[in-house]
């Protein structure tokens, strides 16, 4: 296994950083998490565009631009061999002597992991996974906006220990006024009275890339949508349930806490249509994607 780290690849037992990684002394960083389809990174415009409006939300210069990042990233893929691949960028502010100050950091740390994906079992597809409503309650946008997508994860954390100790995949977070907003590495969906339902920005979530492709698609295939403020009393009297993200791609809940939902047609229909959305892009993309020949 290969590593990107700062300007070029290395193998993984290689790929170290300073113990005054300020990433490592105060999660002082951004990341994202990318998914490749055969040998094409999906919807990596996007996440790069992200990336530099995390880094720019916690004034991390980056210092380099978007077409270097890209490069990076296909340069991770092929020196690993990849086609199908989990891949996770993170910059960190970077070393420097210990203390808040980002200033205190010159240069910060670049780094790509890619590898070989591994799949979800299929029985969380088939049979839906099992979620809880934490007790812990996703941070203030106006304290750790979950819109920066950071290496600050102690909130997301607490409540997926939360979940283990209940024996649930994920857990879903309310935010401090008591509506729902997001799972710990998740957005989420429930469908009411054939309404297809989702935490709006503003409730205090990431604004995920998996997310705007199925409001995108429930529009398309003539589901309504509604964005908005919404409590756990009408997540529990939902017809289904269901998470996003750029790994899972559509997942259905089988269990809220003690409710019980099917995996139903909404979600099914989600999930195929997400697929295809996503084998569209590949065709698209193949002939086109960077590789170590550059
Ligand atoms: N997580 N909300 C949170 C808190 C997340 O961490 C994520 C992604 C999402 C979904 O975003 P997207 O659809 O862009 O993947 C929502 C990734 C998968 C992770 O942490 O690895």
């Amino acid at each position: 296994m290969y590593v990107y780290i700062n300007d070029g690849i290395v193998p993984a037992s290689d790929a170290k950083i300073s113990v005054f990684d300020h990433g490592f002394l105060y999660g002082d960083g951004v990341y994202e998490t990318m998914r490749a389809y055969d040998g094409v990174v999906f919807m990596i415009e996007e996440h790069i565009k992200r990336l530099f409006r995390s880094a720019s939300m916690i004034r991390l210069d980056i210092a380099r631009d978007a077409g270097s990042v890209r490069t990076a990233i296909y340069r991770t893929l092929s020196a690993n061999s990849l086609k199908s691949a989990y891949m996770r960028l993170t910059v960190s502010r970077g070393y420097g002597p210990v203390g808040l100050d980002p200033e205190l950091c010159k240069k910060p740390t670049f780094i790509i992991i890619a590898e070989e994906f591994r799949e979800y079992p299929e029985t969380y597809y088939e049979n839906g996974i099992r979620v809880i409503i934490a007790e812990t309650r996703r941070n203030l946008t106006t304290a750790i906006n979950p819109q920066i997508k950071s290496l600050n994860f102690l909130n997301n954390i607490l409540a997926k220990v939360e979940a283990k100790e209940k024996g649930a995949y994920e857990a879903f977070m309310l935010n401090a006024s008591g509506h729902l907003t997001e799972g710990t590495i998740s957005n989420l969906f429930f469908v009411k009275d054939d309404i297809l339902c989702t935490p709006s920005v503003e409730c205090g979530i990431l604004d995920g890339i998996t997310r705007a492709i199925v409001i995108d698609l429930a529009a398309r295939n003539g589901i309504t949508v509604r964005e908005g403020r919404f409590t756990q009393d009408e997540l529990y009297r939902a017809s289904e349930v269901f998470i996003t993200n750029t790994t899972a791609e559509v997942m259905s809940a089988c269990r809220v806490d003690n409710v019980d939902f099917m995996i139903g047609d909404v979600s099914g229909l989600l999930l195929k249509e997400y697929r295809k959305e996503v084998d569209a892009y590949v065709k698209e993309k193949r002939g086109e994607s960077p590789s170590l020949r550059e």
